[in-house]
């Protein structure tokens, strides 16, 4: 099979493009940049579709970069990036004349709204609470297709835990240091996913017609607190991890609104994703993260 990947040079890019290389499939990404297996974004509205079967899209700004100060310009960004190319890959798909068989996107768990008592699925309301809840439902309505010739899969993931980058990249150094702990209260809910688990149920997704609409992309251990991930992240480097991170710090290193993300949680049940017929490769938090730190 042909596969599309927009944003396949990232994190979970590379480890998507790696399975389907694998498993025989061919892959084009489209990126900002110019490469080998590459279209731009570019090349893509003014060419439209290439010959392909499926297509994902992964690209967005990082929105946990520590290093970029919480403003207007920044959530500009954080925006355009995930809109416009998603907007941009509907657009050639519902104007090809070939069109692909599946479509799917990545958004995250920040659709639904934080809680220490609520559990959400697939089904539960959401999307209209903060910034990034907004930024998930408009980001789901941009990949919207007209018709129904082309299959449609929308990823919602938690935190994604490999080597290399997502959620940990920026956590490891202080917690080698034995620096690490818990962020804010730590009582709050952290859904994770295994980076294979989450590159296997995007194959999952683009190889198996059956497999439609709302998928959550979080391990079935759906009630990790962020105190138990830091125990188990410390556990799994053999380093203490009994600091705790205050909220007021976090505030001041990623702005209010964006240290949400960090401070607050919910519990996410995949049902749908369970229900399809996934199986996890990574159900359990520790051997999780005992792969992704190794
Ligand atoms: N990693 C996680 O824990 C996690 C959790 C929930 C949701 N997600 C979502 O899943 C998607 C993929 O995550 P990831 O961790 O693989 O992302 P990533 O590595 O940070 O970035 C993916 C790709 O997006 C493209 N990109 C970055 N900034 C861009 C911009 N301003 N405009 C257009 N393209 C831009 C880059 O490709 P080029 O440089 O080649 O253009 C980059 O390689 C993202 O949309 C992310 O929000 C990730």
């Amino acid at each position: 099979m042909k596969v599309l990947v927009g944003g396949g040079t990232g994190f979970i890019g590379r480890a998507l493009t790696h399975l389907l290389h694998s498993r025989g499939h061919e892959v084009t990404v489209v990126s900002r940049q110019p490469g080998a297996s590459r279209i731009t974004w570019n090349e893509l509205t003014h060419f439209g579709l290439p010959p392909c079967e499926a297509v994902v899209n992964l690209a967005g700004e990082n929105i946990l970069n520590p290093f970029r100060r919480w403003n207007e310009a920044y959530r500009k960004d954080l925006l355009s990036s995930r809109l416009d190319t998603t907007h941009k890959l509907a657009t050639a798909i519902a104007k090809a004349v070939q069109p692909p068989q599946a479509w799917v996107l990545v958004t995250g768990i920040a659709y639904y709204q934080p809680s220490l008592t609520a559990e959400y699925d697939e089904d539960s309301p959401g999307g209209n609470f903060d910034f990034f809840s907004n930024l998930v439902s408009k980001w789901e309505a941009a990949a919207k297709l007209p018709g129904d010739a082309t299959r449609q899969v929308v990823v919602r993931s938690g935190a994604v835990l490999g080597r290399g980058g997502g959620a940990i990249s920026h956590m490891l150094l202080p917690f080698r240091l034995g620096l690490g702990g818990p962020i804010g209260s730590g009582r709050q809910f952290f859904p994770w996913i295994h980076i294979e688990d989450m590159s296997r149920i995007l194959v999952h997704a683009i190889e198996n017609s059956h497999v439609n609409g709302i998928l959550n992309g979080v391990s079935p251990a759906s009630s990790t607190t962020n105190a138990e991930f830091a125990k188990a992240l410390g556990a799994a480097l053999g380093r203490p991890a009994f600091l705790p991170l205050p909220s007021p710090a976090v505030q001041a290193i990623f702005g209010r609104e964006r240290a949400v993300m960090l401070l607050e949680g919910q519990k996410v049940i995949p049902r749908r994703t369970l229900a399809s017929g996934y199986q996890y490769v990574f159900p359990e938090l520790g051997a999780a993260l005992k792969q992704a730190v190794s």
